[in-house]
């Protein structure tokens, strides 16, 4: 990665400049904050690797959540909680501040603590590790399916121990983990079971969405997301003990019984503001639509790198599994040099990113655990080779189109 600095999860500089919008309508000028709509200098637009996708109508309910003066605690969190529930099919749903706040909760909730071992993917983003080091227990990675690049049932059982507490579960790029096998290490075991669901929000697993099958599922809304609320997240869950936990530590620990500053627990300010939910409930609405856009995207790159020589693509659904589209990573053949492609693409105004660098090789968690390379080795391996193209709902063919010709003469 060129230069140096604060990078969003855009791959971006985050204090980059917004371009101002030409016609000055803000919903009409589409790149948030670190996403460039131009490239001052060249003639090609910059396609952005990320976007989200917004109308009016978010403007609209955010407006109203304005209007009313009721920014916080007040009654579109529970409209957006009882519309996500349903859409996903679950009993209860509580909104937090962000994915990794509900994770955090989750972790808390199932009475992961210090010194306990909580096994999860190498193969993601650091949040999934982070919510129960929180918590002062310690991660123990378990190797990725090379083909789901989600969590190997059998890796997972020949690591767990004595002190094992929990499986964080990830769906990766919104392909869903092997939940059946997961799950049943963990009941054989006695141990708790989250899935960070944060980049499968409308996938599937045996028919069955993601969000729906009892246990704690987290979901997050960074803009680069499926759907976004700037900010944001929510744990689904099938418990209505669970929810009533979430509900109170999110907010300090208050329990519905409490009283003005009255705090039954030892909480945390996760909350979700009205003004972030209101958009939420707005994308919500839209969800169908941003889904099944991001699916043409897909099957659209698909088609186009059908034939490229040393690039393949994500694994396709099955009859268990149904991936929703949170990114579009490709992975490189052996040979190819990844950052000459990222530079080549970037000099043709494409952003692209390696996608993702493995947890246990973050500088943190080398310090603090002594991880080194080729621990696991197929998460490494998929880590090398693994680039995130330009992708989002509203992605334009043609750029698409001059995304894969950059890339099939960046590997010629
Ligand atoms: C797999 C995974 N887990 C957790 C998170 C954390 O979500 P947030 O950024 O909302 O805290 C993300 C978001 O990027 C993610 O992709």
């Amino acid at each position: 990665m060129r230069g140096a600095g604060q990078y969003n999860q855009y791959g971006q500089a985050a204090h980059a400049r917004h371009p101002a919008a030409s016609d000055g309508r803000l919903l009409r000028s589409p790149a948030p904050p670190g996403v460039s709509s131009s490239r001052p200098g060249t003639a090609a637009r910059t396609i952005p690797l990320s976007r989200p996708y917004l109308g009016e109508s978010e403007a609209r309910e955010v407006l109203e959540v304005l209007r009313s003066r009721h920014l916080s605690l007040g009654p579109v969190v529970p409209r957006f909680e009882g519309m996500f529930a349903e859409r996903v099919g679950a009993p209860y749903a509580a909104a937090v501040s962000s994915g990794t706040s509900g994770l955090h909760l989750a972790c808390r909730i199932a009475g992961i603590g210090p010194d306990d071992e909580v096994i999860t993917s190498p193969y993601s983003f650091v949040a999934s590790a982070n919510c129960f080091m929180y918590e002062g227990a310690h991660p123990v990675f378990a190797d990725i399916d090379a083909g789901t690049f989600n969590l190997d049932p059998a890796a997972v059982e020949a690591a767990v121990t004595p002190k094992t507490r929990a499986i964080m579960a990830v769906d990766i790029f919104g392909y869903p983990c092997e939940l059946d096998e997961l799950r049943a290490i963990a009941d054989r075991h006695g141990l708790a079971f989250i899935e960070d669901s944060c980049e499968a929000l409308g996938a599937e697993y045996k028919r069955r969405k993601i969000g729906s099958h009892g246990h704690m599922a987290v979901f997050a809304f960074y803009p680069n997301k499926q759907m976004t609320t700037g900010e944001g997240g929510i744990v689904a869950t099938g418990s209505a003990e669970e929810l009533e936990l979430l509900v109170s530590l999110r907010n300090q620990g208050r329990a519905d019984t409490d009283g003005w500053l009255d705090h039954s627990r030892f909480g945390f300010n996760y909350r979700l503001s009205d003004i972030h939910a209101a958009i939420g409930v707005a994308q919500l609405e839209r969800l169908d639509e941003i889904l099944a856009m991001r699916a043409a995207a897909a099957e659209r790159y698909a088609g186009l790198l059908d034939g490229v020589d040393g690039v393949s693509t994500l694994l396709a659904d099955d009859a268990n599994h149904r991936r929703s589209w949170f990114v579009y990573v490709v992975k490189l053949a052996s040979g190819i040099d990844r950052d000459r492609v990222i530079t080549v693409l970037e000099d043709q105004g494409i952003q692209s990113r390696p996608y993702l660098p493995c947890i246990h090789l973050q500088t943190y968690m080398r310090e603090r655990y002594g991880f080194r390379e080729w621990m696991f080795p197929v998460a490494e391996e998929t880590s090398r080779k693994t680039l995130a193209l330009p992708f989002h709902s509203a992605i334009d063919p043609e750029d698409q189109e001059r995304v894969v010709d950059a890339l099939r003469s960046a590997i010629a």
